[in-house]
């Protein structure tokens, strides 16, 4: 528990030093994606602190609702190097964090521990993890990449993220909310189905714009009802044992690959 509590507070240190060299730098799309922050990133961090202790720094928060963006920033050798340090550290520490993630899903899976996330939830955010250690590597290397397979990658990736987070809504919402349970349901199949059509696409047996259209639609629909569903839960309207900022991180995440979608069928 102390473990996880340093690593959290290593993350909001580096997060603090990203924002602090991002202003006027960063892309407008990223910051208007919502992927970042979003009407209740606030609300959800000040319910999450209250319910849990955990001291979730909303300034931080604050701070990246003032950034600006500027597409055409020049970039200046000294951002550069602030940049190439800042994503070693950030490397170094997701490294230890998968490490992290890694032993206590094989904790949870041998039952030498209890927890009351789903296991699949830790290897959820275990592969998320891995994603961005990949990303930001990759970022070092200095590498071009082949955009047609790093697209349906991503694609594959993040359809499968948005049916597993269908399914841990389905499951950590109140027996009596049947409505919501079911529509949950509903997208956790569709996106498992989104996730087999990326693997066709990558075998050439359907054509790569289909599934990025699909997964599109799909997309802008779950992103609502995730939107929904943490209003609901911020309103106290919806019955369910979900805390308020895993709602919103849901719902970012939704934003994230939306606005990578979108970038993909330009
Ligand atoms: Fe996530």
């Amino acid at each position: 528990m102390q473990l996880a509590d340093t690593f959290r507070m290593q993350f909001d240190r580096l997060l603090w030093e990203v924002v602090s060299i991002s202003d006027g730098v960063v892309s407008p799309d990223v910051i208007q994606s919502g992927e970042v922050f979003t009407q209740y990133t606030i609300n959800a961090e000040l319910a999450t602190s209250y319910y849990t202790g955990v001291n979730i720094p909303y300034d931080l928060t604050r701070a990246e609702m003032n950034l600006m963006g500027d597409r055409n920033y020049p970039l200046s050798q000294e951002l550069e190097q602030q940049v190439y340090e800042i994503n070693e550290r950030a490397i170094e520490l997701t490294e230890s964090l998968i490490q992290f993630k890694s032993t206590i899903l094989s904790n949870v899976l041998s039952c030498k521990m209890y927890s009351v996330n789903y296991p699949l939830l830790i290897d959820h955010i275990k592969r998320e993890a891995m994603l961005y250690l990949k990303m930001v590597k990759f970022l070092q290397s200095r590498e071009i990449i082949n955009i047609e397979n790093e697209v349906l990658e991503q694609e594959l990736f993040w359809n499968r993220i948005m049916a597993e987070h269908s399914k841990f809504i389905r499951g950590l919402l109140d027996p009596t909310e049947e409505i919501l349970i079911n529509t949950a349901n509903n997208f956790g199949n569709e996106f498992d189905q989104l996730a087999e059509e990326a693997k066709a696409a990558m075998d050439n047996s359907i054509p790569f714009s289909q599934v990025t259209a699909d997964s599109l639609e799909a997309t802008k629909a779950i992103r609502d009802f995730k939107a929904q569903g943490t209003q609901g839960i911020l309103e106290c309207k919806v019955k369910s044992i979900i805390i308020p900022l895993l709602g919103d991180h849901t719902l970012r995440e939704a934003n994230h690959f939306l606005r990578l979608l979108k970038s993909f069928s330009r």
